[in-house]
């Protein structure tokens, strides 16, 4: 089984993969910029699960928009399908919409959305010759339709709201083949992008126990869903 998440450096990320190899998964490719972090989660993935093989990417999935194409060589050359590809990256910048530049408001676009977009592109030959893919796409509830708002999170729950809804495009667009597309909408979980956004405030979640739930869903939830934006929150609406 081979799986890739983005965004494996911390929080979330980081911790689905170490949940993945509790589950005794055999091959994971990891992506984030920051290369100690990979490495390190690297070590703590190998004791948990010696018989592990993982392949550390370091890589801006913003350059996946530039033509990059370093990136999928190495994905190639490490293997030639991919069973389950998480798309966890993500970018949260709050500020009061009319103070946004351009430029930031077109980052947050990019790293939470046209990225995403790019790599299930890049990785659909891989994602074919796997009999059981599935895509799972991290979004938030604030870009759930009807869900509470927070001041200052326009872009960013725009760029999520827009992921999610390319998620049912693309079940609805590949339903014959034999990848499930799904997206979890993520309440707060305490980790440092949800601290660095609302310093003081904890969460009812932490990141290993959120990672549980997604790997275990990543891994088996395809049998089940397909093109779902599911709400994982204990806050309604
Ligand atoms: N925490 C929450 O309350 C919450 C709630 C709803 C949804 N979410 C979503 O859950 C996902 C994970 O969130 P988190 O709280 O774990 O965030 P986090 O702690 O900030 O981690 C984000 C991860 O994304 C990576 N990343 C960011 N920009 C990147 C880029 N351009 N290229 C490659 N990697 C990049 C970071 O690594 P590097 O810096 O090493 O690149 C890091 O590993 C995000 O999509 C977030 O929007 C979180």
């Amino acid at each position: 089984m081979n799986i890739l998440i983005t965004g494996a450096s911390r929080g979330i990320g980081f911790h689905t993969a170490i949940a993945f190899c509790r589950q005794k998964t055999d091959r994971l490719i990891l992506v984030a910029r920051n290369s100690q972090k990979l490495a390190s989660l690297k070590q703590e993935c190998k004791k948990i699960n010696p018989h592990v093989t993982i392949l550390t990417v370091p890589f801006d999935i913003e350059n996946l928009l530039s033509g990059d194409v370093q990136f999928l060589k190495l994905i190639n050359d490490f293997t030639d399908s991919i069973d389950i590809l998480i798309n966890n990256a993500g970018l949260l910048e709050s500020k009061q919409f009319e103070l946004f530049s351009s430029e930031s408001a077109q980052k947050i676009f990019n790293v939470n959305f046209f990225a995403p977009a790019q790599l299930i592109r890049q990785l659909l030959p891989l994602l074919k010759k796997s009999s059981n893919a599935h895509v799972v796409n991290i979004s938030s509830m604030g870009g759930f339709q009807g869900s509470v708002k927070f001041p200052g999170l326009s872009y960013y729950s725009a760029s999520k709201a827009a992921l999610a809804n390319l998620t049912e495009c693309l079940a609805e667009e590949y339903k014959e083949t034999a990848i499930k597309f799904n997206c979890l909408a993520l309440g707060a979980v305490q980790t440092e992008m949800l601290s660095e956004a609302f310093p003081g405030y904890h969460a009812p979640i932490e990141p290993d126990a959120m990672a549980d739930f997604i790997a275990e869903f990543a891994s088996n939830g395809q049998r089940f869903f397909n093109g779902k934006i599911i709400p994982v929150a204990l806050s309604t609406p």
